[in-house]
């Protein structure tokens, strides 16, 4: 597929139910993708359009349209569909601005279109290096584009921030975020557009980088501020004058290389307040006693910032995980609300980070106002009255390896969630999984453990399962959930409709009920779906979207392998509305069958142990934890062929322009080959 990225260059001009164009005299909002502040925060003026990542700068992903709704949503069928050339993940949330419909596939590309037709209008390619994907702890995803005065701004894969023409998406400029190239620095998050600031960060907290988060301005690209979220150095320079004081919640011997929390994905903004608010990730490396040896909180990891969007000045944080060792990051969606809490109304901020908490904060001041589990966790017992988790022995692996919920992948992660200011609730996709932490000396991140089976013997847990959770703010408690089989599924929509709308690993667009959660509709899709739906008008009819597209990181490979191996994973976005038609479900592809044996191979049980720590750190994230994921070839399954020319695919990068880079300037010919030996151990292991 990737051969047919390099044909699309379709600069046609833009849709004819567009009066006036981008140098048009007509009023501004009649005006192509003329997006700005006042329409963003008046966004139920124009219900309509999805103006922004999270529809408006609440992020609150509802939608006031309710032309399909509880009553006859059972009409719900395909309006038109279009390919999106990938068979990995697609993460994007699309825009719509008056018929206009922007996203973003694979490799940071964009792609505009007929919002009712499905005609793409044009597609942008920035030619992200294919070596760079070796930089990404999850895929070569991206989460989409913000829109402003007639420019579709993007966030690539190596660190750039491109704006482009919203009626023929041809550059108008482009600028390096990156502070540091050899680093491994990517971006996959979607920006947001500020009183005409652009602002995004950034990702690559496994591999020992810096976070900040920049504001360039929307019409020129000149930097304006940038916040870095960790010291670089216990003496400074102090970039930004939080840090100097940041400094001391780190212990004089930290280990300064990168230190971590990279802003990747989740902003909000209050105009009244004037806030912006920004979620950090987790520490570099993982472990706080390696980092951090003589403690500390570690500030600004995983916390949530509030900053001013003029100046990158900090108005208040709230760290939910001090000290984190967990890769608990807190760049999961925010969600801004009023909510009556003890006879007063107070302004929330909530999220669900990864650490398993649910999280109520008064967003004008950053105080708690209340914080409960809303999976299983062991690692913390409780938050307590100061807003402060209280970490439990479970979750130490000091000295010892430790099975701690939630995992790395979070009780919650990117997918966003949403609020339906009807029925009150927050809508999370969940799960229950844990992580084995292990110690190791000189890794950035823990590795798993292949000791699992004596890890669990007498501790409670409960088996993987993913869930759809609708989640009473106010009580902090549940309301209904939805069990899943699979744990990584997609971001949630709900509108005034009653509806929620989901799609799943499994390949379904779940519709749900929002007060009860029960089922109003499913319809298979052929393909699994991380991405959030959205929905939008044009000539008075609803239309709800989704981009379908599994992946993401690549550990989380359990219940839906073979559905979403069955049609190759074919990447699409999926347009429905009342009355549409039957989902066409993609080609077959050829099943892959049983483990071939593999050809002979002599290595030592050490030698293979080697492999396996070699494996999972360099090769796992993309190729699954145990040689095998949907979306890339299963390496037990290589040829001999492929067995003879494993070096120069692995060292010297020879399917670089497809996606697989070379490990030479890392790697050695003798890690290369106890990475193949233990690649043979899975298939062998696969033969019985
Ligand atoms: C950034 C993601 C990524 C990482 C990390 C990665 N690979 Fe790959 N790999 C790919 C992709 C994509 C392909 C498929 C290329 C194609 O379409 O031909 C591939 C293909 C391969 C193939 C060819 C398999 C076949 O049967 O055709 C081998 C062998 C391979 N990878 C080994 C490795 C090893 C060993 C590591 C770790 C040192 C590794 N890869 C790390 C993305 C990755």
């Amino acid at each position: 597929m990737l051969t047919r990225l390099t044909l699309i260059i379709a600069a046609i001009a833009v849709a004819a139910c567009q009066p006036g164009g981008k140098h048009g005299t007509a009023e501004p909002s009649q005006r192509l993708a003329w997006v700005d502040g006042a329409r963003i925060i008046q966004a139920n003026a124009e219900p309509h359009n999805w103006l922004a990542h999270g529809r408006d700068y609440s992020e609150q992903r509802f939608s006031p349209l309710a032309q399909i709704n509880s009553s006859n949503v059972q009409r719900l069928g395909l309006a038109w569909e279009q390919s999106m050339w990938s068979e990995r993940g697609l993460e994007a949330t699309p825009i719509v601005v008056d018929g206009v419909m922007f996203t973003t596939s694979t490799w940071s590309r964009v792609i505009a279109l007929n919002a009712a037709s499905g005609e793409v209008l044009w597609q942008y390619d920035p030619e992200v290096p294919r070596g760079w994907a070796k930089k990404l702890c999850c895929d070569i995803v991206n989460r989409g584009v913000a829109v402003w005065q007639g420019r579709v701004y993007v966030g690539t894969l190596d660190g750039r921030l491109i704006a482009l023409d919203a009626g023929d998406g041809s550059p108008v400029w482009e600028v390096d975020t990156l502070i540091d190239r050899d680093k491994w620095y990517s971006i996959t998050g979607a920006p947001r557009v500020v009183k005409g600031k652009v602002i995004i960060g950034n990702g690559g907290a496994e591999f020992g980088v810096r976070g900040y988060i920049s504001a360039y301005d929307a019409n020129s690209g000149e930097l304006n501020w940038r916040f870095y979220t960790v010291p670089g150095r216990a003496d400074g320079p102090f970039e930004n004058p939080e840090l100097a004081w940041a400094v001391k919640t780190w212990s004089n011997d930290s280990y300064w290389a990168g230190a971590g929390g990279t802003a990747w994905d989740s902003m909000a903004y209050d105009p009244e307040l004037d806030l912006l608010y920004v979620g950090t990730g987790n520490g570099s490396p993982w472990p706080a006693y390696k980092r951090s040896p003589g403690g500390g909180d570690n500030l600004f990891l995983a916390s949530i910032l509030a900053l001013r969007p003029d100046s990158g000045e900090l108005v208040w944080h709230y760290q939910t995980t001090p000290g984190d060792s967990w890769d608990y990051t807190a760049t999961q969606h925010m969600i801004l609300a009023d909510l009556e809490i003890n006879g007063r109304t107070r302004k929330v901020l909530m999220q669900a980070p990864k650490n398993g908490f649910f999280y109520v904060l008064d967003r004008e001041s950053g105080e708690l106002i209340s914080a409960e589990k809303y999976v299983f966790v062991n690692w913390a017992s409780h938050v307590d009255a100061n807003g402060r988790a209280v970490v439990s022995q479970a979750a130490d692996y000091r000295n010892e390896d430790k099975y701690v919920f939630p995992s790395a992948a979070g009780g919650h992660n990117w997918h966003p969630m949403a609020f339906h200011p009807g029925t009150g609730l927050v809508y999370i996709p969940a799960r229950d999984a844990g992580w084995v932490h292990s110690i190791d000396e000189d890794k950035w991140f823990t590795l798993g453990a292949n000791n699992l089976e004596a890890l669990l013997a007498d501790l409670e847990y409960p088996s993987d399962s993913g869930y759809l959770k609708a989640w009473d703010p106010q009580r902090q408690q549940l309301v209904w959930e939805k069990a899943l089989p699979n744990i990584w599924n997609g971001g949630v929509l709900a509108t005034a409709g009653d509806l929620v709308v989901h799609g799943t690993a499994m390949g379904d667009l779940l519709v749900l009920h929002a007060e009860d959660g029960r089922e109003l509709q499913r319809i298979a899709l052929g393909t699994g779906v991380i991405a959030p739906p959205m929905t939008y008008a044009v000539n008075g009819k609803q239309y709800i979207a989704v981009m379908a597209g599994w992946g993401g990181p690549a550990f989380n490979t359990l219940a839906g392998n073979e559905a979403l191996l069955q049609y190759g994973n074919a990447g699409r976005l999926l347009v429905f509305a009342l009355d549409g038609g039957p989902v066409p479900l993609p080609a077959a592809v050829a099943p892959r069958g049983p483990v071939p044996e593999p050809p002979p191979l002599e290595a030592s049980a050490e030698t293979i142990e080697q492999g396996r720590q070699l494996y999972v750190f360099n090769c796992g994230g993309c190729h699954g934890m145990y040689g095998s994921t949907p979306m890339l070839p299963d390496l037990r399954r290589m040829s001999a062929a492929t067995h003879e020319i494993f070096d120069a695919i692995v060292l010297d990068g020879v399917l670089e322009p497809r996606g697989m880079a070379g490990f030479g300037d890392s790697l050695s010919k003798e890690d290369s080959f106890a990475i193949r030996a233990y690649i043979t151990e899975l298939a062998r292991q696969a033969q019985d």
